[in-house]
């Protein structure tokens, strides 16, 4: 939900002469366009005056806008692009928001709970307002404390004084950057609950929703802490709370590439994180065992002794994390014997669950930043859980409010349709369930090593299914006028079956539904008729061989009723041909690993037909990257 940046660059030439803020803000947001893209907007300081220029809809509106009306050089600037939450997205409700008679700018992102009550008092002093929105309401704050309460003395902390003051009067989750005509070599910023972090370069400092706000120029990170302002210049970040005591943030270096955040040749983001995912798998499983094939996990810092009383396990998630804590059920039930629930973030915290200090909560999220799973983990962490967080995005809020972190390694994901941090977080969570049965003592220490062994070799399997799949993009690009896709699955196929279904909603904007193949007699199958096109996940007949043969039943009911059938099997499994008009295979594999493969088809079908469908599948409508609002 919406990308932020901030530039305050250096104009005496002494180590960096510093860069024109607009081209460094404008990079930044390009890079932080998949946060939101309702709306893009800039401003910078110049001239003794605050320019800026805003315009409804994705970032290259905006570029054409400058072309046109091109704004100054100038040393200090912030920018924004918006996922609409207060006011449509239209040109007025675009950020920045202009206060103090238009030399002060604000952006915003997150949600200000009191904004009517505070928009009522400011009304009441006679302040205008030219947006629906609630950030307009805390750019008027922020003028009115800075032009009337501090008269507009800079001298006594200025605009960060003006920060604090209004931060202490504002409720909900936000991130502002300020800049004001007056400190013109000054951008000031404050977070509460939304995600911000600092860039440090030489002779300049940036701001950003995320590293990749700067990534281009520096990898040196500051992580910020809750209901902390910072305050930048070309050479200084001061950090302080709401109150203005000092504060300290975390220093960090980015560890990738800004290539790896680039396409690399692959005409959207997505099709090349689908075919990041062998290297996501691998990267993921880097150094987490020994040569023994003993789990190695030295960042889960938690006691084993609380882990060897945990008595339940509850997975908290939202979206595709959720999907892939649905598999980690059924792989941790079955290592380790512990009772493990999958439940959406934003249910957990309001019913009341039962958590005491017996309990570890594992969160799953690929940004760290969602908010249902944060406030969930929270809410955890006050009920006494251990809490451990499998998460992608280093120094994120998630990862830093655990008790411990399992990082995933798949590098930046950019499109907002999740592929390969889904694997990621797949592997991540069957590491941490193997780690828990080595610990307990559940299974034995040979067979963890098979299934090390049968994980390694996952990434040569995932690239084969990629290096095979012309026939499966042909049916895709020939079913785009589809109305309707339905997906089944059993076991670990289920999730995947959630799985396929949600790609194709959100970038194909296409009716799909994932089923448990067992519930169809249970209703679904009544959507069946005529030409309806059904995916199966069929299980391995390898694996429980009852539950193969329930799986060709169902096929063989819906085929009855009309369903054309696109099967998902395992290599050898030449019975499914007979039930099947598409049969796509997958290379044989343990079947609780089994998501690892299967799921690839289903993202290079749903990919393969939204470009078909001519749609941009990096930046589906309605959608944002990171839900940072609850
Ligand atoms: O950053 P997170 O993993 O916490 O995000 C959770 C969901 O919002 C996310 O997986 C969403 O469902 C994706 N757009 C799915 O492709």
């Amino acid at each position: 939900m919406c990308g932020i940046v901030g530039y305050v660059g250096n104009s005496s030439g002494r180590v960096n002469a510093g860069h024109n803020a607009l081209d460094v803000v404008l990079e930044g947001l390009r890079r932080l366009e998949y946060r939101g893209y309702d709306s893009a907007g800039v401003a910078v300081v110049a001239d003794g005056r605050i320019s800026s220029r805003k315009k409804s809809g994705k970032l290259s509106n905006l570029l054409d806008e400058l072309e046109g009306s091109p704004l100054p050089d100038s040393l200090t600037g912030i920018g924004h692009t918006r996922w609409a939450t207060h006011g449509g997205p239209t040109d007025r409700n675009a950020h920045p928001h202009l206060a103090d008679d238009g030399r002060l700018a604000v952006i915003h992102n997150g949600i200000i709970e009191n904004f009517a009550e505070l928009k009522q008092q400011l009304l009441a002093k006679g302040v205008v307002f030219a947006s629906e929105t609630d950030t307009e309401v805390a750019a008027a704050l922020l003028g009115d404390i800075f032009r009337n309460q501090l008269k507009g003395n800079t001298a006594d902390g200025g605009l960060a004084k003006a920060m604090q003051l209004a931060c202490q009067r504002l409720q909900g989750a936000f991130t502002l950057l300020a800049v004001h005509a007056d400190q013109p070599d000054v951008v000031v910023a404050a977070r509460r609950n939304s995600p911000l972090v600092v860039g440090l370069g030489e002779g300049e400092n940036f701001l950003g929703s995320d590293v990749s706000g700067f990534i281009d120029y520096t990898r040196k990170a500051i992580e910020l802490g809750q209901d902390q302002i910072v305050t930048i210049t070309a050479g200084s970040v001061e950090i302080t709370d709401f109150f203005g005591a000092p504060a300290v943030g975390k220093e960090y270096t980015v560890d990738w590439d800004p290539a790896s955040a680039e396409k690399g040749g692959f005409s959207s983001f997505m099709e090349k994180e689908i075919h990041d995912q062998p290297d996501a798998v691998a990267q993921t499983l880097l150094g987490r065992s020994d040569l023994n094939g003993r789990l190695t996990l030295d960042e889960l810092r938690i006691d084993p002794q609380l882990l060897k009383k945990v008595d339940k396990i509850i997975v908290l998630a939202c979206g595709t994390a959720a999907y892939a804590g649905l598999v980690a059920k059924y792989a941790i039930e079955n290592w380790c014997r512990i009772p493990t629930e999958v439940e959406l973030a934003h249910e957990f915290r309001y019913r009341d669950p039962i958590v005491d200090s017996n309990t570890l909560v594992v969160s799953i999220s690929q940004s760290g930043e969602t908010m249902d799973t944060l406030m969930a983990v929270r809410y955890a962490r006050e009920q006494g859980a251990i809490t451990v967080s499998i998460c992608n995005t280093n120094g994120s809020t998630i990862p830093r409010e655990s008790d411990a972190v399992l990082y995933t390694h798949a590098g930046p994901e950019i499109a907002v349709a999740s592929t390969k941090a889904f694997l990621a977080q797949i592997t991540a969570a069957y590491l941490l369930g193997l780690y828990l049965a080595q610990l307990r003592g559940n299974i034995f220490s040979g067979q963890i090593k098979d299934v090390l062994a049968d994980l390694g070799k996952i990434p040569a399997k995932i690239q084969k299914i990629l290096d095979s799949a012309t026939e499966l993009r042909e049916l895709a690009r020939s079913m785009k006028d589809e109305k309707s896709v339905l997906f089944l699955g059993r076991h670990v196929g289920f999730p995947v079956a959630l799985e396929g279904a949600l790609k194709l909603k959100e970038i194909a904007y296409l009716h799909a539904e994932g089923f448990a193949a067992g519930e169809l007699k249970h209703g679904p199958i009544a959507l069946i008729d005529e030409g309806q096109p059904v995916f199966v996940v069929v299980p391995s007949p390898r694996g429980r061989e009852s539950l193969h043969s329930k799986v060709v039943s169902n096929i063989q009911e819906i085929r009855a009723r009309g369903a054309r059938t696109m099967v998902i099997a395992e290599e050898g499994d030449e019975a499914v041909r007979n039930y099947a008009e598409h049969v796509f295979y997958v290379p044989e594999t343990p079947p609780l690993l089994m998501p690892l493969l299967t799921t690839v088809p289903l993202q290079i079908f749903a990919c393969e037909l939204a470009a078909a469908k001519g749609y941009d599948v990096d930046q589906p409508r309605n959608l944002a990257k990171s839900v940072t609002v609850e």
